[in-house]
């Protein structure tokens, strides 16, 4: 569980990362992390990853006082929170096996939990047949996929995505989310950062939505509050006009009883998962068809993990227009801070 109770961050020049945050992300869940550039998204990040200090407050990760742990206890606070950047951030000078073995060998996995562990988590995102390829071999599409190995490879309770989408095509974004959707129906909480509506909207999702440090909003809906509160009145507006209907045309009805004003409107259509989902329709590849056995193998799978629909991608959609971001170039000591090996000291030995 991750918990944030009244936490101020503030830079080192005075800006205001986040102010008097209090969240709770139970095991499991999955959420959207939404808000404009510069709302404190990547702060609540950095903060979750020790990477930045609080100036006040409390941070648990998994019943853990983050604010209070010492640089020794970083790196296995990282080891269990898997990252997933915009920019893939792979090494290309290794191949795709040797990029997922990496986060493996920073922790200092025996070779044989490496040779058996990497190889499960390539077929679990469906790129085993590239295991020798190079990053820049790849699409980005199956580069993302790589570094969702990489994330998923040891086992993480949690992962964080910062906008794993942005630089992907439609059609590989909803791959990468039924991917997404698959890890986290094993049980794996996952927080993603994004600004693309339409998944925040097909997806059905809660949405912590943050503006100038402050959570302005937290529920389950849309990308847009206003255009969610829009759509429960509609449907609110039609149930009361079918009521009212009904009413007049059987002259026999009994009163309203109790009228359950504060009740859920029951035909909110966001409460359930996004109408466009085909239910039955399997993911086009079936990248999940076996679950990886090492994949958090004593807990039970929660609910069905992949019969999770694929959110329909519609073939007409435009690629967005955004340049891609130039990527952050991308050495062992990134991918080392990332995945917990290092503290601020350096290169920490496992403890
Ligand atoms: N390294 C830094 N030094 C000083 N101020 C910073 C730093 N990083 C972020 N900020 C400031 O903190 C606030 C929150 O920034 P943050 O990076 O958390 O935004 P964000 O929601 O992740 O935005 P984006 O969607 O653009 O990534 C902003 O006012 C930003 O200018
Ligand atoms: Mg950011």
């Amino acid at each position: 569980m991750i918990e944030f109770n009244n936490v101020s961050a503030t830079y080192d020049n005075g800006n205001v990362g986040l102010e008097n945050v209090s969240l709770k992300i139970e095991d499991g869940e999955f959420v959207f992390l939404v808000g404009k550039s510069g709302a404190g998204k990547s702060t609540f990040i950095r903060l979750l990853l020790k990477e930045m200090n609080a100036d006040s407050g409390t941070i648990t990760v998994n019943g853990k006082d983050v604010t209070k742990m010492s640089n020794r206890q970083i790196p296995r606070l990282r080891r269990d929170i898997g990252i997933v950047f915009q920019d893939f951030r792979l090494l290309e000078n290794k191949t795709v096996f040797e990029n997922v073995a990496f986060a493996m060998e920073i922790v200092h996995k025996p070779p044989r939990a490496i040779r058996r562990q990497v190889p499960q988590a390539l077929e679990m995102v469906n790129i085993g047949d590239k295991a020798k390829a190079f990053p820049n071999m790849l699409s980005g599409g199956e580069q993302q996929r790589v570094a969702i190995a990489r994330a998923i490879v040891n086992n993480p309770s949690v992962i964080i995505c910062d906008e794993p989408t942005g630089n992907l095509d439609p059609e590989t974004t909803w791959e990468i989310m039924r991917l997404l959707t698959a890890i986290n129906s094993h049980g794996t909480t996952i927080v993603m950062v994004t600004h693309e509506d339409r998944i925040v909207d097909r997806m059905g999702k809660r949405v912590i939505n943050i503006e100038d440090g402050h959570i302005v909003r937290d529920d389950v809906g849309r990308y847009r509050a206003d255009e969610e509160a829009r759509a429960r009145a509609e449907v609110a507006e039609e149930d009361n006009i079918r009521e009212e209907t009904e009413q007049e045309n059987n002259p026999f009805s009994a009163p309203t009883p109790e009228l359950k004003e504060n009740e859920p409107v029951k035909n909110n259509p966001f409460s359930a998962p996004a109408p466009e989902f085909k239910e039955s329709e399997p993911a086009k590849d079936k990248p999940f068809s076996a679950p990886a056995p090492e994949l958090k193998e004593s807990e039970p799978a929660k609910d069905k993990p992949f019969s999770s629909p694929a959110p329909e991608f519609k073939e007409s959609e435009p690629a967005k227009d955004e340049p891609f971001s130039k990527p952050a170039p991308v050495t062992e000591d990134t991918v080392k801070i990332a995945f917990g090996a290092l503290t601020e000291k350096g290169v920490k030995q496992d403890d």
